[in-house]
């Protein structure tokens, strides 16, 4: 998610769950081939897996990214079909080529043949008047045909003029149902479906029918929300981390972003959805945001706003930590699977990534 899914958000993710894939930023082929590729690129090790998500319609671009994905060791490329802002249309990509599905399959082509990762694409349920069942079926089983992994469907359409990208995450209703049915139709697909999932009982309820789910906005307002993620979709038997254990995780991530150049309130921006809805999670917030932006502000931010927080909070179960009372703030994208490590959210997001050659998105 653009401005969300930044590098300090997913390696905060990453020590929330183990294994699910996270997603970066949307970046277009033009910022990478023609920009500042590793300021777009430069990943942390620890965040595998992790997909990196681009943006643009030309094969050949598509397909030396892919290979620069590759070069900088992602795990996988995932093409974005689904991003209806005007500025992504002026660039014909985005939403705007689900009406052009051959398009998308030569792209898809185009970094198979480039890349040995899986390829994978991200798309709506339709757009404008192509919103029949029908319509995005033979969308799906073009891309299929050309080699495509996972298809990640946005359970709405988007319609390409009129509404902001905003507003395209929640006027089109949702259409989980027509994911279902696509995924039942197409076994031998992975299908996963993304959308106003709220909570790990969600997600495991829409696994009833699919592959996977992408988790977009609650993973970035209410990230102690998944905590239990490993151990509940993919099986691992150590104890969930506790909101202590994700901060002081962080302090690494601290030093490590302020070395490589990430401004000290964009390291910390991620954190501040942590304690949400628990005692002591307005001075938290307080502390953080106003903080951060301070003169000289640094690591010891960390222990300041640390103490705003009853240690029953820092070291409780879970779902002390994890309930979340409120809205807003920043989000992320994370792919939640029962398999090959699929199923967890749209978290990829980077302030590193999230600048000239980025856009919009949604
Ligand atoms: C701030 C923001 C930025 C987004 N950026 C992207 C993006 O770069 N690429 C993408 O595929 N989807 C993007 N999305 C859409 C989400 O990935 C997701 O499809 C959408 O929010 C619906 O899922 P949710 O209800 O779980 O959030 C963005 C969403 C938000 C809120």
């Amino acid at each position: 998610m653009m401005a969300w899914t930044d590098r300090p958000y997913r390696r905060m993710m990453r020590r929330i769950t183990r294994h699910a894939l996270l997603y970066t930023e949307m970046v277009t082929t033009g910022a990478v081939l023609h920009g500042d590729a590793d300021r777009h690129l430069a990943r942390a090790e620890e965040t595998s897996p992790l997909a990196l998500q681009v943006g643009g319609d030309d094969p050949d671009a598509l397909a030396e990214v892919a290979r620069r994905a590759l070069a900088y060791g992602y795990d996988e490329v995932n093409l974005n079909v689904g991003c209806p802002s005007d500025r992504v249309q002026r660039g014909r990509f985005g939403a705007c080529l689900m009406a052009h599905p051959d398009v998308v399959a030569r792209a898809v082509e185009a970094m198979r043949a480039a890349v040995p990762l899986p390829v994978t694409v991200k798309h709506r349920i339709g757009i404008d008047d192509a919103d029949a069942y029908d319509d995005l079926r033979r969308f799906v089983d073009v891309v299929a045909d050309a080699g495509a992994d996972r298809f990640t469907v946005h359970a709405r359409k988007a319609w390409l003029q009129g509404l902001s990208p905003k507003e395209n995450r929640t006027v089109p209703p949702l259409r989980h149902d027509a994911v279902a049915r696509l995924a039942a139709e197409r076994p031998d697909l992975v299908i996963e479906t993304n959308g106003g999932i709220q909570d790990l009982d969600g997600a495991l309820a829409h696994l009833e029918d699919v592959a996977s789910v992408m988790v977009g906005r609650a993973a970035y307002q209410m990230p102690m929300r998944w905590v239990d993620v490993d151990r509940r979709v993919f099986g691992a038997t150590a104890p969930a981390p506790t909101l202590r254990t994700v901060i002081d995780g962080m302090r690494d991530v601290v030093e490590d972003e302020l070395v490589r150049g990430t401004r000290f309130a964009t390291v910390v921006k991620p954190m501040i959805a942590l304690a949400r809805g628990v005692p002591g999670a307005r001075g938290w917030r307080r502390t953080l945001s106003e903080g951060a932006h301070r003169p000289g502000a640094g690591p010891d931010l960390l222990d300041r706003a640390l103490a705003t927080l009853p240690d029953a909070v820092l070291d409780g179960v879970s779902d002390v930590a994890a309930t979340g009372g409120e809205e807003g703030g920043g989000v992320g994208a994370t792919d939640v699977g029962q398999e090959g490590g699929v199923v967890a959210s749209a978290a990829a997001v980077s302030a590193a990534s999230s600048s000239s050659g980025s856009t919009r998105s949604g």
